[in-house]
This record gives structure tokens, sequence and C-alpha cells, in this order.
């Protein structure tokens, strides 16, 4: 085995991270941690720290780590054949089988999935699918995607300009044109405080309606959305606020995308967020939770209504034109069908309504009144804290200070992993679905902890 340093040092010199201050990590100015085995909830670093991954690597191992069914069916697949494609009508008994595991479980108008290998990778499937089906449908101008601010959809060159956060834009020329943004349907950070929750719904609808009269009904081809917001806050959306803006979507024949990449599986205690929340959308994006991520693997699934545009479009234009060398990879299949038997037999969609709804009711019994926490909300096994400066006056820090940041490392040196997401003092908790109470007091405990140790120093 390789020694921790010579190992730290390789890491500081030949590899480029994702989302990481690069500079600061190649000086060795920010700590890295190198993470060599997991277990349930856990995970273990190489300096032999155990923490309770309060995240589940990035809301992705839903039913935890090491588990021997999914390693075991991957080595099986692997050992009887490691790879072949997709592509002129070819599959394997593992993709095939995948393909109609994911549709048993999809809402009743899903009829295909498409699987390609990360979430950013599925959206940019789904922006082409939409341009496909417009122009098949005689309606070129119809292509622009509206998503919302804050919302998250990847870090390519449309994903990353779907997604509306300021980090994913910066110094990358992005959004792209043809991708707009609507009003994040964020009620703590509604525009005036004494709205309530229906007024804000009302004035999220207007403002999407506003933005289509706009830009014009027929440029526009759709409409992406996580049902819940993820990435930019772990935000559940204010009451009424699917049931206002599906209507309008229909009103201007406006596809709609649901990026289940965080909530399709089970976390919200539902195995799709659409059907939590009621929405009806003619396509869904599919990743982390569909094998835990022990392989990488996404899906587009699409509705009833897409394929019959699709079947129209290949008749009268021909082969389908969008593949990529790994779509339905045959390991990730494997993974795909192991794990999703794993969600079933150990009721883990069951558990997550349950241990999330304990999880949310735990955090703001511990924290409500704490200093600094402004707003204590989730669903599911889904949960944030988000920390303000002066909480009355809904006044946040100064984002150099790094607060949720520090909250979190206070966090990890008790043991426990929860994420600052990326924009906003918002401490973020995604554990495992296989989670029990117990684990979920020692990740209250440490929260509470950490936010005394650390606001003092505020
Ligand atoms: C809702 C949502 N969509 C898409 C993505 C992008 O997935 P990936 O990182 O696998 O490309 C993510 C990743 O966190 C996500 O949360």
């Amino acid at each position: 085995m390789l020694a921790n340093d010579t190992l730290d040092r390789w890491d500081r010199e030949a590899f480029l991270h994702p989302s990481t201050h690069l500079a600061r990590h190649a000086r060795g100015e920010a700590p890295n941690r190198i993470v060599a085995t997991g277990s349930g909830v856990h995970i273990e670093d190489r300096d032999g720290q155990r923490l309770l991954d309060a995240f589940a690597g990035l809301y992705c191992v839903n039913v935890g780590y090491g588990r021997t069914e999914i390693v075991d069916a991957i080595a099986a697949q692997a050992r009887e054949l490691a790879y072949y494609h997709a592509y002129v009508g070819h599959g394997t008994e593992a993709s095939i089988t995948l393909a109609n595991m994911v549709i048993e479980r999809a809402p009743e108008q899903m009829r295909k999935v498409y699987f390609g290998l990360g979430g950013s990778d599925a959206n940019e499937t789904n922006v082409k699918l939409v341009w496909y089906v417009n122009n098949v449908l005689g309606r070129p101008e119809k292509k622009k995607i509206i998503s919302r601010w804050r919302g998250y959809h990847g870090s390519g060159l449309i994903t990353g300009s779907l997604t509306g956060l300021e980090l994913f834009h910066r110094q990358f020329d992005l959004p792209l044109d043809r991708i707009l943004h609507t009003e994040a349907p964020y009620f703590h950070r509604r525009p005036r405080a004494e709205m309530t929750e229906a007024e804000f719904t009302a004035h999220c609808a207007a403002e999407l309606e506003a933005l289509i009269e706009r830009e014009g009904a027929d440029t526009i081809g759709a409409f992406i959305a996580e049902p819940l917001l993820g990435t930019g806050g772990i935000v559940p959306p204010p009451a009424g606020y699917w049931e206002a803006i599906q209507p309008i979507l229909r009103r201007h024949d406006i596809l709609l995308i649901a990026d289940e990449v965080v909530t399709g599986f089970g976390r919200l205690g539902s195995m799709f967020g659409s059907t939590h929340y009621g929405i009806e959308p003619d396509i869904i994006t599919i990743a982390k939770g569909l094998t835990s991520a022990y392989a990488p693997l996404s899906g587009s699934i699409i509705s009833d209504r897409v394929w019959r545009v699709l079947e129209e479009g290949t008749d009268r234009f021909g082969p389908f034109g969008h593949g990529w060398t790994y779509s339905a990879h045959p390991i990730g299949a494997a993974a795909g069908i192991a794990n999703l038997k794993l969600i079933d037999s150990l009721g883990l969609v069951d558990n997550a309504r349950d241990t999330g709804a304990y999880l949310n009711s735990a955090l703001a019994d511990a924290l409500a009144g704490a200093p600094h926490v402004a707003d204590i909300r989730g669903e599911g096994l889904l949960a944030a804290v988000e920390l303000e400066r002066d909480p009355a006056r809904r006044q946040p820090f100064d984002p150099a200070e790094g607060v949720a940041a520090r909250v979190v490392a206070a966090m990890a040196a008790r043991g426990v992993i929860a994420r600052a997401m990326p924009q906003g003092d918002i401490i973020g908790f995604a554990p495992p679905l296989c989670i029990t109470r117990a684990e979920v007091d020692t990740v209250v405990a440490a929260t509470l902890d950490a936010l005394r140790e650390v606001s003092p120093t505020l």
C-alpha cells in the first residue's frame, strides 16, 4: 500500500479536482481527504477517521456503502461481459432488464428510458430530445429552455447554462443563449418579507408567465426543474407551486422536464418526486439513486407523448443520431438492477419517509432559535439549515466569511459529514436512505455542537 504522504503529494501535484479551489489545493493550503473504505452510512479515510456521511457522497449512495449484493452483481457482469454497446438495436440482459424495472417504477405516462452515464449528460440528451421533437413537429423556433435561478442540472455547456448558480457560470461564458431563467421557488428569500406562501407561489407563476409572454411561447420548447430545489439550497416548493406552474406550461404547449437526479428512487419518501408533488412530466432525468453511485449510469425517461414523436421522426428522417459509447453500459445496468432490488427489499422508500420526518423534526427541535439559524426546512431524507448574520432582518453573512463551510468543518471534526451548499450559508443533509434514528441523533447533535463552537466567532 502507498504511504499517505506519497498519495498526498501526488494528489496536490497531479490531480485536477472538480469544484475545488485549485490553487489552494495545489499549494497544500486547503485540507484534502483521501477516502479508503465505507460501510452502511460510514466512510473511513486514510488517516483512520471514521465519519458518518450525512450527505451520502453527493446525495447518491442511497443504499449506503459496502453493499455486497451490488458488488457481486458488478463482478459477475464484468466476468460474463464487461461491455457491449447499445447502438443499432444491441443490448444486454442487464440493460434490457433495467429498462423494464425503471418503467415499472416510473409514473404512469412514462414509456421508455434512454441510458447515459451521469446527470449532466442525461440533461444534455433531454435538451436534444426537446429540439428534435419540435423539429419533427415543424416548430423549428420553439427551442428555448426555461430553468430556474438556483436550479442545478449539471455542469456541461448546456447543462451548466441550465444550472442557475453563479459559481457554475462565472468565467465560463455561460449561460449560452436559448437558456432562460425564472424566479427560484425559494420562500425564505421571497422578495418581500410580508408575502404569504400563497402570494409567493402566485408571484413565481406570474414571473414565469411574463417571461413566456416576453419571449413568445412559440420560441419556448421546455421548462426544466427539480421537484424540490437541490444544490441551490434544498428548498421544498412553496404550497401550491406545482399546481400553479403546470397549467401555464400546458397552456403554452411547453414540455416539462422533471430533473429527478436527486429525488428519483426514494429520497423524498416516494419512488419519484414527480408523484410526490403531483407533477406530470414529459421527460424525467434520473442518475444518482439509479445505481446508488456504485457505477455511473443515468437515464432520460420519456412519456408516451414524446415517444410517439420520436417514432414519427425516425420514420421520416431515419435513425436517431444520438448516443454515447457507454450508453446503457452493462456494468452500470447490473449495478442498477441490484440496487433497485435492494431499495425494495430493505424498504428504503418507506424509511426515507419515516426517518426523514424524524430528521426534519429533530433538526427543528434542536436548532430552532439557535444563534444565526434563519430557516430549517426539508422533505424526506433531505434537509437544510440556513444561517444568516441577522435572521430577524434577513441579513446574510458576507460570503467571504465562509460561515457554512466553517460549521461543516467543525461537524467533520466531530465525525459527521454535511455539505456547505454552493450559494448561501446553507448546511445540507442527504444521508443514505438506510440511516437509523440513532444515527440521525448523532447528526443533529454534531450540528448543534458545531454551531455552538462557530457562532461566538461570528
Ligand atoms: C438535479 C441534478 N441534476 C443533474 C445533476 C448532474 O449530475 P452529474 O453530476 O452526474 O452530471 C445533479 C448533480 O448533482 C443534480 O443534482
